[in-house]
């Protein structure tokens, strides 16, 4: 509703694009006069003088009073019909308040994408749940996306760890801990390596088999594919997560093998040795074949994309993927462009820090990982404890103690910003006041008691109280932030923005009576609407609300 007010602001302005004032200014909207003051050799001052009186006498809906101060020319809502109206359309549109209209735009969105016989680990949880999040995102705003989970299935870890299984892997234990034990035969591998050098050999050797279509390497193989899944979909399910398609790396090798072919023939790469090459001028060189001609991660990216236009033309592609793999996007982004596959923008890199435990970071290779799943535990396990301590009469605290978990690790993962390396930390994550999940549930939950204490029902009335049109202008610009935190790709804008909703409802809370009230209809139906928005909002960031809790 906020952008209605600005369209209407904007067009008496001939479609100038507005300001949001800094802190401090009370304007809703503002209006800087410089530009203008240049072009017409006028001081802005002035302008803003003949701007007010020009737009005083024109015919305003939702614009109040419109100000020359300074240099700005600062516009006002007109609260008498702006917030009944907000507060109409948020208690009519329900669970659609704030959503898009449908387009035809398709957005792929790669995230997740764990590598095959290794664990999900805390690194994945941010990928994965910033992925899930601009998902659901998008879908709201009416775009068409496809969630895609691609695999790290090929390579050559697979060579070394058939040739570790091989040597010292017990097909039982696979099957009863699949991940961990694979893990285990690949640092083992690893270390072994480190004494004789050998093993690289070898282990290059399998994965040359593999690529041929060897029988047995390929037996191997799936079977590996296989274990790692079905552990992997249960943390998803777990997680709430879900994807459209799971195409691993290995779907791309045929398309691969003949891109190397195109970008010698285009003159985009060259031979050094056996090897293929692509120089630039402002990176590092990228290699698309290694001289024992097998493909690489950069080739099957380049597989993906040129597979992937074809199949879904989509608008955009977005690899929610950890920072470390910045210059393998730019190398891939600007290959594809040169071979023709996309446009310049298409191929975005929407890069995650890193997260660590305060004991340090994590690497699959020492073997000193942290398993996703150890981590969704134990935070279940700890808000379950508060929960038992806060409202021990509560009903279903199993059932309470998951959502609030998660809730709590999806935002704190989704409420800073998601470039920055993070640490884990459960005491600030699980607190229920200040910026985390449970707050927001929180808040939400005390809401809905106040809605079930009343024996009246929410009605729009007069609605004249600041506190009320402030809390009415807050929940007004939901939609503008949504679409914000998808321009940008940063969840956090949203999440930061839901925090805001709720802090500044608290305080509505604390200073007025809604029970009582003489107008105890109307302040039902605010709080309703802010429910609503809170719901609408942490629903996109894959996080439930509570009735009670
Ligand atoms: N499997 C990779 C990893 O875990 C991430 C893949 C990301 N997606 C892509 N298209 N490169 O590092």
């Amino acid at each position: 509703m906020f952008n209605k007010f600005r369209q209407e602001c904007e067009n008496l302005l001939d479609g100038k694009r507005l300001e949001l004032p800094p802190r401090g200014v009370d304007a809703d909207l503002a209006f800087p006069c410089f530009s203008l003051a240049k072009e017409q050799k006028k001081a802005p001052q002035e302008i803003a003088k003949e701007l007010e009186q020009l737009l005083s006498r024109k015919e305003k809906k939702l614009v109040g009073e419109v100000k020359a101060q300074g240099p700005y020319l600062n516009f006002y809502i007109n609260h008498k019909k702006f917030s009944p109206l907000a507060l109409k359309i948020i208690l009519k549109e329900k669970e659609n308040y704030g959503a898009g209209r449908k387009n035809k735009k398709v957005v792929v969105i790669d995230y997740s994408s764990p590598n095959i016989a290794k664990p999900l680990t805390i690194g994945h949880l941010s990928t994965t749940i910033v992925g899930q999040a601009l998902y659901n995102i998008y879908t709201f705003l009416g775009y068409k996306c496809i969630g895609d989970n691609h695999l790290g299935d090929w390579g050559t870890q697979f060579g070394k760890l058939t040739c570790a299984y091989k040597k010292w892997g017990d097909k039982a234990k696979v099957e009863k801990n699949p991940i961990e034990e694979l893990l285990s035969l690949y640092v083992r591998f690893h270390k072994e390596a480190e004494q004789d050098p050998k093993l690289e050999d070898e282990a290059r050797e399998w994965f040359r088999r593999l690529e041929e279509g060897n029988k047995e390497a390929t037996t191997l193989w799936k079977w590996f594919v296989n274990v790692s899944m079905s552990e992997f979909n249960k943390l998803y399910k777990i997680l709430g997560v879900r994807f459209d398609y799971f195409i691993g790396e290995s779907f791309y090798i045929p398309i691969a093998k003949n891109i190397v072919g195109e970008v010698l023939r285009k003159n985009i790469a060259k031979k050094e040795q056996s090897a293929v090459v692509v120089t630039f001028e402002d990176m590092p060189t990228a290699l698309v074949q290694k001289s024992d001609e097998t493909t690489l991660y950069m080739t099957r990216d380049l597989a993906t994309i040129k597979y992937q236009k074809k199949k879904f033309h989509f608008w955009k592609r977005l690899y929610v993927v950890g920072s470390e793999q910045k210059l393998h996007f730019r190398q891939l982004f600007k290959i594809a462009q040169l071979l023709g596959y996309i446009k310049e923008g298409e191929c975005v890199h929407v890069d995650v820090g890193q997260i660590s435990l305060p004991t340090g970071k994590i690497s699959t290779r020492k073997g000193n990982v942290i398993f996703m799943e150890d981590v969704i535990k134990k935070t279940i396990e700890l808000a379950e404890k508060i929960i038992e301590e806060k409202n021990p009469k509560l009903k279903n605290k199993k059932i309470a103690a998951q959502k609030v978990g998660l809730g709590a690790i999806k935002y704190s993962n989704l409420s800073r910003d998601r470039s920055r390396d993070n640490t884990f930390d459960w005491d600030q994550m699980l607190s229920f006041e200040g910026d985390t999940g449970p707050y927001l549930q929180y808040t939400y939950a005390r809401a809905n008691s106040i809605l079930k204490k009343s024996k009246k029902t929410g009605r729009v009335g007069k609605l004249t109280d600041v506190k009320e049109t402030n809390m009415i202008k807050k929940l007004s610009k939901f939609s503008e932030t949504v679409e914000k935190a998808a321009a940008e790709y940063k969840p956090n804008l949203l999440a930061n923005y839901l925090f805001e909703v709720a802090t500044q409802f608290n305080e509505f809370y604390h200073s007025v009576h809604v029970i009582g009230a003489e107008d105890e209809s109307q302040k039902l139906a605010l709080v309703e609407s802010v429910m609503q928005v809170l719901e609408n909002g942490l629903r996109l960031l894959g996080i439930d609300v509570l009735k009670e809790m």
